[in-house]
């Protein structure tokens, strides 16, 4: 069985993104073993000299490589992704830390406008292919779950089926690219090199 790790893209207590993800979780679990991270956990990036990460980064940094792929669930504030997700992942692409290079990525997100987090999402895409992010996100995929407050039930279902179907042949289809990702090795090492090279401080 995949292992993947579902990110939750906001600090929220309440959060439309926690819900989408927790769906995820609970409806894809035939497919696959899905743990939840939370950038709540994460503590404010403060970029610090000796490129020490704290421990829970450092973990997490450390299960996101052993993982097949992650999930994103972005939200959107002020047409954007929220400080909360990009500050996990300014420490999760600081120092030692490259978990992302060549990893296959699904960018969900939720919205309580009418666009469903899609400017939030067009800037993630590009984040993650930063110099020390260098992720592979899935070409083609969209997903975005609009007027996120009234999207979900009581049972935390989805409302409305058409977007449950999407999202079923997006899942199923990104078992199918975490597989072909797996076979794109030749220039995989030369990413993580530039990567590991890479350095903010001698550009
Ligand atoms: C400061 C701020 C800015 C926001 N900007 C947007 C926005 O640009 N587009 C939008 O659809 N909702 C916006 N919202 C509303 C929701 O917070 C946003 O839709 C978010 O994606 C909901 O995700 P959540 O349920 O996980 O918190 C904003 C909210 C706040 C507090």
């Amino acid at each position: 069985m995949k292992k993947l790790i579902a990110i939750v893209g906001n600090n929220a207590d309440k959060s439309t993104n926690r819900q989408l993800i927790q769906y995820i979780t609970n409806r894809y679990a035939d497919l696959a073993n899905i743990e939840i991270m939370e950038v709540k956990e994460f503590p404010m990036f403060n970029k610090p000299v000796d490129m020490t990460l704290p421990e829970n980064v450092s973990e997490w940094a450390e299960k996101i490589e052993q993982s097949d792929g992650v999930i994103i669930s972005t939200p959107e504030y002020d047409h954007a992704p929220p400080a909360a997700l990009t500050n996990a992942l300014a420490w999760l692409t600081y120092g030692s830390a490259y978990p992302f290079v060549s990893k296959p990525v699904l960018i969900t997100g939720a919205s309580y406008g009418t666009l469903g987090s899609s400017r939030a999402q067009t800037q993630l895409r590009q984040m993650m292919r930063a110099p020390e992010t260098r992720a592979n996100v899935m070409p083609g995929s969209e997903f975005l779950l609009n007027h996120s407050l009234q999207a979900f039930d009581d049972d935390g279902e989805l409302v409305d089926k058409e977007k449950e179907e999407l999202l079923d042949a997006l899942m199923n289809d990104f078992m199918i690219y975490i597989d072909v990702n797996a076979q794109l090795l030749e220039a995989q090492e030369a990413n993580r090199q530039a990567a590991i090279q890479h350095s903010w401080d001698e550009e």
